[in-house]
């Protein structure tokens, strides 16, 4: 059990007098085991959103609830991945997925290099153990940070635009290897994965959650079958209806100038 809820969730920054909203009116449902993406243009609340699903920042009014309990805090059952991957640069990889096991689960020296051993192998690491991460490449330093994330066996995964900084190529790799391993859980994990990329929201998603400045505009069912490989999913047409409907979205919030610098699509 993980299912997720956000329950007309507000939240305001607060720094010196000033008051920003950054979070408006959230109201969200994600079931155990669902696949969500959130999307939207830069600054509107993605993050934030993330934030309070880790337990890092509290709604100003609102709630947010794991299993109908209110989040309080960070928690075991929550892995999170990030944008910049994030790894102690002193510690090899083992070490660095191995310290992740024996914080959370209290597991022995022994232990937590075992299952470290085991998540690295799963992510294609198995030669690139003993590297620092200044020694592995991007797309490799975010290997590691999935196998820590998921080496200790969270119901529900937080990502925040893990890949936004991954070459396209790497980055369909890093996408597959990611269904994968979720596809492959007998109880599959709650995951709630922020990107700017329409395509990534498309492949991996079963639903997608589009952000205008601070609200949810839209969400959007995925219909598509799994196991989704990226080379024969883009030639579907329903594909194509889908994208250009989000790609207006997109657009729509472009053209009235809101949602903050930049736009990725
Ligand atoms: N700690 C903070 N204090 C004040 N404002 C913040 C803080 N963090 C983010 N914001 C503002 O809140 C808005 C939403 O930010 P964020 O959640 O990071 O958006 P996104 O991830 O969608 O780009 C932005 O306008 C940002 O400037
Ligand atoms: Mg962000």
């Amino acid at each position: 059990m993980s299912r997720i809820e956000l329950r007309n969730l507000s939240l305001a920054y607060e720094s010196e007098n000033k008051r920003f909203l950054a979070l408006e009116n959230i109201s969200l449902s994600i079931e155990s085991g669902e696949f969500v993406c959130v999307i939207g243009s830069s600054g509107c609340g993605k993050s934030t959103l993330l934030g309070v699903l880790e337990g890092l920042i509290f709604p100003s009014s609102g709630e947010a609830l794991i299993d109908g309990v209110p989040i309080t805090g960070t928690g075991p059952e929550r892995s999170v991945v990030f944008q910049h991957y994030s790894l102690f640069p002193w510690m090899n990889a083992k070490q660095n997925v191995a310290f992740g096991i024996r914080q959370v689960n209290n597991a022995s020296k022994k232990e937590a290099n075992e299952i470290a051993e085991d998540f690295l192998i799963r992510v294609g690491l198995k030669d690139f153990m003993d590297k620092l991460p200044a020694e592995l490449s991007g797309g490799m330093q975010q290997r590691v940070a999935i196998a820590r994330a998921l080496a200790v066996n969270p119901k529900i995964l937080l990502m925040d635009e893990p890949f936004g900084a991954i070459d396209a190529k790497t980055r369909v790799q890093l996408q597959e290897l990611l269904l994968s391993l979720w596809g492959a859980d007998a109880e599959r994990k709650t995951v709630v994965f922020v990107t700017h990329d329409t395509d990534e929201a498309l492949l991996l998603s079963d639903r997608i959650v589009f952000m205008g400045p601070r609200r949810i505009e839209q969400e959007i069912h995925v219909p598509f079958e799994r196991p989704r490989r990226e080379s024969t999913f883009f030639s579907k047409p329903e594909y194509a209806e889908l994208r250009k409907n989000l790609v207006s979205l997109f657009y729509r919030d472009v053209a009235q100038n809101i949602g903050g610098e930049e736009v990725l699509i």
